[in-house]
């Protein structure tokens, strides 16, 4: 399947004329040439530059002043970085193994990215919608249900959105709609599913939703945890099945996020989420997997095809790495109705971008047992054992899965892990804290290009953290 902008422009087009204009390609190619000469002078995490600290205070104030509370890092991109390095606007450059949260798949400035958003700024249409689609939807859609049905699923519409909690509300929307009258959902506890009203009821945080009214009816089951494999598979089932007999009918959908990720990197087992989700079907209950932040981040495009879980894809949602998001659904839960439709899908430079991350990323072999994913997984696994063993009072873990890995501070504390987190960013190392009791450190380096070299550097800075606490 093509992906190349001028495929599928009939060259009768006045557009196709555009797109193939030498002049065009001459300012692509000078535009990749100046990216590449700046950009490869990023090659370390450095200090910030003196002369710039005041300025840029001053500019963090203006932001936190406009924004209504300071960003958790002092962090405002100059615009331009390599791989995952970003320099900041106070000169300093830093290891960025958070990434916006997941979201920057081939690192910073890629130029791949940057062709990909040239062929956007030629197109009329800025945000893409549901009465203004380009051929860019088109392709990101096919791609989609391309990469869900290769283990089999049956995942055959795909619906592109902005936020991954819109991608939510619409997996929920198709779930209640098919299974109506049926009002409750099932979630596992620690589960985050983004922002809004109705997803606040179900993300498992009640500081998230203080003061906000309760918008669905969630039943939470006992989440899986390795250090009790048998017993919290067991108790969730049994939770599983108290809940389906005091409601009979009354559940719509399971939802599922396959590895935690706020919650705090703890994947499940085949065993466990299999069990689950054969209950749930049985009970005639939608299974929805999450994969917002797991996309593309395992041994296969979707966590649901790492784990094998394929049969009982109902819906899937993902994000994040994709630049856009998406709801895709198979044809028997295809609304009856006018229930999904929004002005805005998302940009076209958003989708284009993210088509070459999905081109990237199939190209890179990522995927596999032995794929790049899980190769990077192993190395900074044992990295991060070397580190336990040496400091076993300061670090413990390591925990997640793939290109999605964490650690506990010391005691597991939120105020250790805080200190850590500042730490490693004063040092150039940027991760993010995610779950609580313990709260972990994890980091999200991005699939498509880091290296084992850019994990030796992360835990050379998070040794350096280790030695200063
Ligand atoms: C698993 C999961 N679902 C949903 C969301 C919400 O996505 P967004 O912030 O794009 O609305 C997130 C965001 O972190 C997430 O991790």
């Amino acid at each position: 399947m093509s992906h190349d902008p001028k495929a599928p422009c009939d060259k009768a087009l006045h557009y196709a004329e555009l797109v193939n204009d030498p002049r065009v390609e001459k300012a692509r190619a000078l535009l990749l040439e100046a990216l590449e000469s700046h950009r490869s002078k990023i090659t370390a995490v450095r200090p910030p530059n003196p002369d710039l600290v005041a300025v840029y205070q001053a500019e963090l104030d203006r932001l936190a002043k406009a924004r209504g509370g300071a960003t958790y890092f002092p962090y405002i991109s100059s615009g331009l970085g390599n791989g995952p390095l970003i320099e900041l606007g106070d000169g300093s450059v830093k290891l960025d193994f958070i990434v916006g949260i997941g979201v920057h798949g081939m690192g910073h400035s890629n130029p791949k990215m940057l062709s990909a958003t040239i062929d956007a700024a030629l197109e009329d249409t800025v945000m893409q919608g549901n009465l203004q689609h380009d051929s860019a939807s088109l392709w990101m859609c096919e791609k989609l249900i391309g990469l869900a049905g290769l283990q089999g699923a049956q995942l055959d519409h795909c619906l592109l959105s902005t936020s991954g909690a819109m991608a939510n509300e619409n997996s929920l929307k198709i779930a209640f709609h098919n299974r109506a009258p049926a009002q409750r959902v099932i979630c596992i506890d620690n589960c985050f599913a983004g922002r809004s009203i109705a997803l606040a009821s179900l993300t498992d945080r009640p500081a998230y939703r203080t003061g906000v009214p309760k918008a669905l009816d969630v039943d939470y089951l006992p989440m899986y945890h390795p250090s009790d494999p048998q017993g919290t598979t067991q108790g969730a089932i049994r939770t599983l099945k108290h809940l389906l007999e005091r409601y009979p009918g009354q559940h719509a959908c399971l939802w599922l996020e396959l590895v935690a990720g706020e919650g705090g990197y703890y994947p499940g087992t085949k065993e466990y989420f299999e069990t689950l989700c054969q209950m749930c079907h049985d009970h005639n209950v939608l299974v929805i997997f999450d994969e917002v932040q797991t996309f593309s981040r395992l041994s296969r495009p979707f966590a649901f095809q790492h784990f094998g879980l394929d049969r009982f894809a109902d819906i899937v949602t993902l994000g994040k790495i994709t630049q856009v998001c998406a709801t895709l659904y198979g044809q028997v839960l295809k609304p009856k109705g006018p229930l999904l439709s929004q002005t805005f899908t998302a940009a076209t430079a958003a989708i284009r971008a993210g088509l070459s991350v999905l081109d990237h990323l199939d190209q890179s072999n990522c995927f596999g047992d032995d794929g790049w994913n899980m190769q990077r997984h192993r190395y900074f696994r044992a990295k991060l054992e070397g580190l336990a063993t040496k400091y076993p009072d300061k670090l413990s873990g390591p925990y997640g899965e793939g290109m999605m890995i964490a650690f506990t501070p010391g005691d597991g504390s939120s105020a250790t892990a805080s200190a850590m987190l500042g730490k490693l960013y004063e040092l150039g190392l940027m991760g993010f804290v995610a779950g609580s009791n313990p709260t972990r450190l994890r980091f999200l380096p991005p699939p498509g290009v880091t290296t084992n070299a850019h994990i030796d550097m992360a835990c050379q800075i998070i040794e350096q953290a280790l030695q200063s606490l």
